[in-house]
Parts: structure tokens; C-alpha cells; sequence
């Protein structure tokens, strides 16, 4: 009777909605063949920020980092570092101490940088950065100490030496004026010098990779390769000279910061973004920049599953059809949230608890789906930076005429390191892609701190070698 034609007209509903939603989704799924085209054309861009007439346009821009080789155990001595542009604010001490029984002993203090200061003024940024300095130095009472200091500044920097590095252009939440086009060194040197408090020797600006890289490669010798999947996304390796057409040399090799988020700022992802990827890159303070970084990084993870979610709840399917004040907030949903939601460990109640926490109400079918959503966003963005990695490591494999090449690529990041799925996603998929490579995938332990010191420690020797 009436009531059972009812019942089907519901359960019709469901499936149409059941099917809409996996249409919706099905777009974040890529093929092997998609995956081996992103691998593809990393390949082409790379070569376009390597050669010296493409340079320019490029949009990988392959950074020369004035890095030579990996750690030797030589390196000595007490240094300062500062890591900014990660997920927090740190100021550091390293002391490095070489021979039979090398060891590193590290101190340091995280110190909030505050909205209005990453989007205020230049001036504002650099003379808090001295001033939570200054309050390090008195905390670990070493103010007359002129110490060397490596800045590891993580975004893109073009660099004519080791502690020289013209910022590009902001990345992730930062905006301070003033800043592009100019050398963040001198900007440090300068507001060091307005406070006219300390001295310190500001020796090396270090991108976040190249110090990942150069951490693990003084436990790791074959390590030659740096990944950031965190908060931002990013890779560097040591690039044959000969290959570097915008330094002079052509003998060994320097590291390259890639500034792979960049990739697809000419369009060229354009057929495997969605229109949910096209919102987030609109909502953006960086709008049509580090296209492929909004794809597979901490920041912006999240805000591809809030646009998804705005538009299954707008289309009926999520939350009653109510699109909360909570829903229409910019970055709720942080990288460890996406983790707890995806946990397996969790149960739908819990990631029904989460949700409530975020101030979303939801029912047993609303996580179903919002789970689902938060899985196949994640999925895709691993298996992207997997083949913006896999061609990395088949250029190296090409660079040295192997048919076969071992090699070691130093990791770190809050989405690498706290994502239940990302890690192991990302490594089958380097594998599936560049089969004839053997890659090895070591975790970095503060590798911002360690890295800047292990690299101002050869950039102090490089000096007295001048000097003499
Ligand atoms: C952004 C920055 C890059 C950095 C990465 C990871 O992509 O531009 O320099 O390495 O984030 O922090």
C-alpha cells in the first residue's frame, strides 16, 4: 500500500544521495595513470627551474641553497638557531661537540608569533623575533655570548650565498609588509641592531628541508633528500652543479630547495583540481599561488573538507541542510583534528564527540560521511606529494646514470608525523611510481634546530678557511 511505496521512495532517496556523494568524492580519486602524469610533469618543472632561460617563469623555482655536502661529524661548537615559519615560533641553543663520541645537546622555547604581527609590518615581525631572542639569551643567561646564528626561515628564498636570501614571497599564514624583494639576513642584522642589547653573528638562512636533510644525514650518509609534509608543503636534494645553470660551477653538487608547493601555479594541475581545491585557493591570503601545497599540506586539508562539507550540507546531504556558524569558519579543522577523525581506533561515537567539540551537531550518518570526506581528501594528497617525490628521486637515479639507486630521504611534519594514514599512503605510492628506486624514509628530530646549527658549523669553517 501507501505506506510500503513510502519505504521505497526513502530508500531511493538514500542510494541517489549515497551515489551523489561518491560522485562528489570519486573526483579526489586518481588513477595510477593520473598519479604517473603529476610525476610527469614535476619532472618538467624542475627542469624549468633549473635551466637558466627558464629560470624566470618558472614556477618551481629550484632555490640554490649554498649547501655543498652533508654533515662530515667535524662540526663543533655552541651556535643559536631560529625556526620560523613551521607550526611554531622557536628559539634555540645547539651545542655540537665532533669525535669519537659525537653528540648534540639541544635547548630551546617556543614563543607565540600573534596574527597581527605575521600580517603587520616587516619592522613589527623582525623586532619581535629580537625580542623573544633577548628574553632566550637572558633565560638561558648567556647575553654577552656573540654567538653564530642559523636562521632556518621556512619559505622561498633566493639565495647568492649561505647567509644571503632575498625573500620571493610569503607562503602559508604569513603577510608582513615590507618583506619581499628584500634580504631577511640584513632585516634580522638591523632590528638585532636597533635593540642594542646583543650582537650575534648571523651566519646561515636555512629553508625548513635543507635542515630536515642535513639533521638526518649526519646519522644517515645516504640521506641526500628533504620533505616537509607539514603545515606547508616542500622538498630539497643535492642537485648535480653542472645541472644548477644559475650558479657558476660545475663541479659536485648543492642542495636545491625546490619550493615544490608552487607546482601548478601555471595551470598545469588545472585538469585534477577541484572546484573545492579552486575555493580554498580563493579563500587563500595567497590566492592563485602554491596551488599544489593547498592540495597536500596541514594548512589547508582542512579547508578542502570544509568547502566539501559546505556543499554536501547545502545540497542536503549533511547536518539536516543547516550550514552552521561553525561550518562558515576559516581553519577549524587542524591538522590534528583530521588525524583524530581518521584514527581507526575511533569510534563513529568519538568522531561524533570531535565534531561536537568543533561546535558541529551531527548524527551517526552525518560522521559516517564526514569521515569518508576527511579519507579520501587525505588519501589524494599523499598520493600527490608520493609523485612530486617520486620524480625527485628518479632525477637523482637519471643524475648519476643508475639503473638502480638507494637513497635516503629525511622527513618531517606535523602531517607526516601525526597523520594516521599519510605516511603509509605516501611511501606505496613513491614505490608504485618510481619502481626502480629503493627509498629509504627517515623521521627527522627537530631538524629545523639541528639542521640550521650542523650548517652554520660548516658555515663558520668555510669562513676561517677564507680567512686564512
Ligand atoms: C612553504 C614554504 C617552504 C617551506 C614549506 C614547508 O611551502 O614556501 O619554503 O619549506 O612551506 O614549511
Amino acid at each position: 500500500g501507501k505506506g510500503a511505496a513510502m519505504v521505497t521512495a526513502v530508500a531511493y532517496r538514500l542510494t541517489d544521495q549515497a551515489r551523489q556523494i561518491q560522485e562528489t568524492l570519486a573526483e579526489f580519486r586518481l588513477s595510477k595513470s593520473q598519479l604517473l602524469e603529476v610525476k610527469k610533469r614535476m619532472r618538467v618543472e624542475i627542469e624549468r627551474g633549473l635551466k637558466k632561460e627558464s629560470h624566470k617563469e618558472a614556477t618551481v623555482k629550484m632555490l640554490p641553497t649554498f649547501v655543498r655536502s652533508t654533515p662530515d661529524g667535524t662540526e663543533n661548537g655552541d651556535f643559536l638557531a631560529l625556526d620560523l615559519g613551521g607550526t611554531n615560533f622557536r628559539v634555540l641553543l645547539v651545542k655540537i661537540r665532533s669525535g669519537k663520541r659525537r653528540t648534540v645537546e639541544m635547548h630551546n622555547k617556543i614563543y607565540a608569533i600573534p596574527i597581527e604581527v605575521m600580517q603587520g609590518t616587516g619592522e613589527e615581525l623582525f623586532d619581535h623575533i629580537v625580542h623573544c631572542i633577548s628574553d632566550f639569551l637572558d633565560y638561558m643567561g648567556m647575553k654577552s655570548a656573540r654567538l653564530p646564528l642559523g636562521f632556518t626561515f621556512s619559505f622561498p628564498c633566493h639565495q647568492t650565498s649561505l647567509d644571503a636570501g632575498i625573500l620571493v614571497t610569503w607562503t602559508k599564514g604569513f603577510k608582513a609588509t615590507d618583506c619581499e624583494g628584500e634580504d631577511v639576513v640584513e632585516l634580522l642584522r638591523e632590528a638585532i641592531k636597533r635593540k642594542e642589547e646583543f650582537e650575534l653573528d648571523v651566519v646561515a638562512i636555512v629553508n625548513d628541508t635543507v635542515g630536515t636533510m642535513m639533521t638526518c644525514a649526519y646519522e644517515e650518509p645516504t640521506c641526500e633528500v628533504g620533505l616537509i609534509a607539514g603545515t606547508g608543503s616542500n622538498a630539497c636534494y643535492m642537485e648535480e652543479m653542472r645541472n644548477i645553470e644559475i650558479v657558476d660551477g660545475t663541479e659536485g653538487r648543492m642542495c636545491v630547495n625546490m619550493e615544490w608547493g608552487a607546482f601548478g601555479d601555471n595551470g598545469c594541475l588545472d585538469d585534477i583540481r577541484t572546484k573545492y581545491d579552486q575555493a580554498v585557493d580563493e579563500n587563500s591570503l595567497n590566492e592563485g599561488k602554491q596551488r599544489y601545497e593547498k592540495m597536500c599540506s596541514g594548512m589547508y586539508l582542512g579547508e578542502i573538507v570544509r568547502q566539501i562539507l559546505i556543499d554536501l550540507t547545502k545540497r542536503g546531504f549533511l547536518f539536516r541542510g543547516q550550514i552552521s556558524e561553525t561550518l562558515k569558519t576559516r581553519g577549524i579543522f587542524e591538522t590534528k583534528f583530521l588525524s583524530q577523525i581518521e584514527s581507526d581506533r575511533l569510534a563513529l561515537l568519538q568522531v561524533r564527540a570531535i565534531l561536537q567539540q568543533l561546535g558541529l551537531d551531527s548524527t551517526c550518518d552525518d560522521s559516517i560521511i564526514v569521515k569518508e570526506v576527511c579519507g579520501t581528501v587525505s588519501r589524494r594528497a599523499a598520493q600527490i606529494c608520493g609523485a612530486g617525490m617520486a620524480a625527485v628521486v628518479d632525477k637523482i637515479r637519471e643524475n648519476r646514470g643508475l639503473d638502480h639507486l638507494d637513497i635516503t630521504v629525511g622527513v618531517d611534519g606535523t602531517l607526516y608525523k601525526l597523520h594516521p594514514h599519510f605516511s603509509r599512503i605516501f611511501h606505496q605510492t613513491v614505490k608504485e611510481l618510481a619502481p626502480k628506486c629503493e627509498v629509504n624514509f627517515l623521521l627527522s628530530e627537530d631538524g629545523s634546530g639541528k639542521g640550521a646549527a650542523l650548517i652554520t658549523a660548516v658555515g663558520c669553517r668555510q669562513r676561517e678557511l677564507e680567512a686564512q
